[in-house]
Formats: C-alpha cells, structure tokens, sequence
C-alpha cells in the first residue's frame, strides 16, 4: 500500500521523520548524556579495549558506514574506516583482535557481507551488526548488534534505511565515546541535535516543491559531479549513488578537495556540480572550490546551510550539530533523484539491472 505517494521511494523518503523517531525512541538516556542500545553485547570494559573500528557493507550501507566512522572518529577518537565488504573479503585482510568490526546492511542478507563476517568470525575477530531486518542472516552470525528501525524498505534503491543507518552509527559513536573522553556536556550537545532530527527532516521535505523544479531545472545534464569534503563526501557519494541508480544519468563523486587534482578537467556548461557546503570549519575551504567551478563556467546546486553566492542554486537545510549535519544534507538530493528521474519517465521502485537484496556472489 503506498499511501497516496506514485512510487515506494517517494513513500519511504517521506516516511524519515518517523523513521528517525524510531531510532531514537527507548534509547536515550539523559542522565548520563548517553544512549542504551539493547542487543549490542559489548560492555564498558569491552568498548575502552577497542583500538580500532572497521565497518563493512555495499553499495548504500557502506556510505552510511563511511559517515559512521567519521562520527566514531570525531565523537569517540577511535581510528575507523569503511570498506566494502565485498572488496575486504577477498583481499586476506589481517585481522585484528583489538578492531571491532560491524557489518552494515540493510536487507541483513547481503552475500558479500555475511561471507566477510563468516570470514571474520572465522578468525575470532569481535563482529556487531548494523542491520535493519530483525533475524536476518547477518543479525544472526554477529556477536550483537543495533536495530536500524527503519521499517519496511520495499524500493530497491534505499532511502529511509540510509538515514537511519547513519543515526544508528550516531547513537553507537555516541554510546563508545561516553564510555571513554566525550564529556557529559558533549554527549547532551549531541542528545539534544539527535533529538532535532526528525522535525528538521519535516522542514526539507516541506521544501520538496523547490527540489522538483530544480530536477527539472538539471534534467538535461549528461554527467553530474557531486563534491563534498570530509563530512560531505560520503554524503555526495551517496547522492551520486541516487541519482545514477533511478535516473541513468552518470554521476561521480569527488572530494572537493581532489578536484583540482584532475576531475577540473571536466568541469564546462553540460556537466553541473551538486555541492555540499555544510556551515562547519571548512566553508572557506569548499567555497573556494566552488569560485574554482564557476570560472571555467560550470553550473553549482550547493546543498547549504545558507544560500551560497558562488551557486547557481542553493537547497537550504536546517543546521544542526557538525557530527550531525550529514545526516540531513543527503535528504534533498534524494528527492532530486526522485523528481529527475520521474521527469524521464523511469521505473523508480525497480530500476533496471538491480535487486533489492544481492544474495549471490
Ligand atoms: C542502493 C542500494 C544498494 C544496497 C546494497 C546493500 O540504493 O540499495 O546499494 O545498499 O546492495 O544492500 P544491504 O544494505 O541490504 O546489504
């Protein structure tokens, strides 16, 4: 049942507010400015020996994974990284037993995954889960784990468990940075931005007549760049991901600051930039960048915090905390994926070639 909307995705985008609601619902804990996460199985002693975190998924869930180790880095100063897993399996990683990994996936059925986490579990190494279906095979090989609480995901491109994703690993960063230097004020400074989320998702899909007029308004660009730095690169990886997947148009992702490394090359009329400029400590930094775009005449959507002078258009999103802020800037470009690729007549629940859960090699 879609409820009134013309296609799952646009069911699912809508149904984030509620989505992240439900992520947080039972599990924050304000007297000590941290969160409780049932079935993790991990306790203090457990969270202060790790030394290291390696997370592991495809496609979508591996950017909500590069986005959770940043958010690990920044919020409890453990080292981490995301890989695919498809990738991390057959390379004979070394396996550390001091490095906590976790398997991300949506579908908990994701055949790269559950191999890398067999593999894993194989040589002894501590694995969670970051799944969204409840008893799924890979909820089930891991040692414990965090619920997504995204509901149902019926289109096979992923929206809404995205978004979620990305709080779960925000409530996990939280959680082991409590246990270890992120100070009581710190912790109820994220309480109080996790607990913004779901009416600032209201405010961008409030917004969602301005996102369609300018799908329309890009709809004849053969090739999208889509830039970010630090923070907003997974987000503009993600976005690139979107818009290929629904749309066919090509789309690649760069680190703004790669850019004059090489992709500038590209830059001219036809091939538009999608921008993501959150108000952190690297606005100068990413404007510049888009200063470097405009002068060989390339056109700029900049997702912003604020309207950007150097774009050609700005989709302004509500600021929340800078640990938090990704978790919103890819929400606009979900519609914009939605909106292109209605305007091309695409089959938005199923695009060609793909499945909703990859359970093959
Ligand atoms: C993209 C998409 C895929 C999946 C990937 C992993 O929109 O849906 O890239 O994210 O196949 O699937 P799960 O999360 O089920 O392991």
């Amino acid at each position: 049942d879609m409820g009134g909307h013309d296609t799952y995705m646009h069911k699912e985008i809508h149904e984030q507010a509620d989505a992240v609601d439900r992520a947080l619902r039972g599990r924050i804990d304000d007297r000590f400015s941290t969160v409780h996460l049932g079935g993790l199985n991990l306790d203090a002693r457990d969270a202060r020996a790790v030394r290291r975190v390696k997370i592991l998924g495809c496609g979508t869930s591996y950017h909500a994974g590069q986005i959770g180790a940043q958010m690990i880095e920044e919020l409890a100063r453990i080292p981490a990284d995301a890989e695919p897993a498809s990738e991390f399996r057959y390379r004979n990683p070394v396996v550390d037993p001091d490095t906590l990994y976790i398997a991300v996936s949506q579908s908990g059925e994701t055949y790269d995954v559950l191999a890398a986490v067999q593999e894993l579990k194989r040589k002894g190494a501590r694995v969670l889960g970051l799944v969204n279906v409840v008893g799924s095979a890979i909820a089930r090989e891991t040692d414990g784990g965090i619920y997504v609480h995204a509901g149902p995901e019926v289109c096979v491109v992923s929206t809404k468990c995205f978004t979620n994703m990305v709080v779960a690993f925000g409530l996990f960063a939280l959680h082991l940075g409590r246990t270890r230097d992120l100070s009581v004020a710190d912790g109820k400074r994220i309480i109080e931005g996790l607990r913004k989320l779901p009416a600032q998702i209201e405010e961008i899909l409030a917004n969602e007549a301005q996102i369609e007029k300018l799908a329309a308004e890009y709809a004849d660009a053969k090739s999208m760049m889509f830039i970010g730095r630090v923070r907003g690169y997974p987000v503009a990886r993600e976005a690139s991901l979107k818009l290929k997947e629904v749309s066919y148009i090509h789309a690649e992702a760069y680190p703004a600051s790669e850019l004059k490394h090489g992709p500038l090359a590209l830059i001219e009329p036809a091939m538009p930039t999608v921008a993501i400029v959150p108000d952190d400590d690297l606005l100068e930094k990413n404007r510049a960048a888009l200063e470097e775009i405009k002068a060989r005449s390339g056109r700029i959507l900049a997702v912003a915090h604020r309207e950007q002078e150097k774009a050609d258009h700005t989709i302004v999103v509500p600021k929340n905390e800078d640990e938090l802020d990704p978790i919103l800037m890819g929400i606009p470009l979900q519609l914009f994926a939605y909106y292109t690729a209605k305007a091309m007549g695409r089959d938005i629940d199923k695009p060609r070639n793909l499945a909703k859960s990859v359970t093959v090699e």
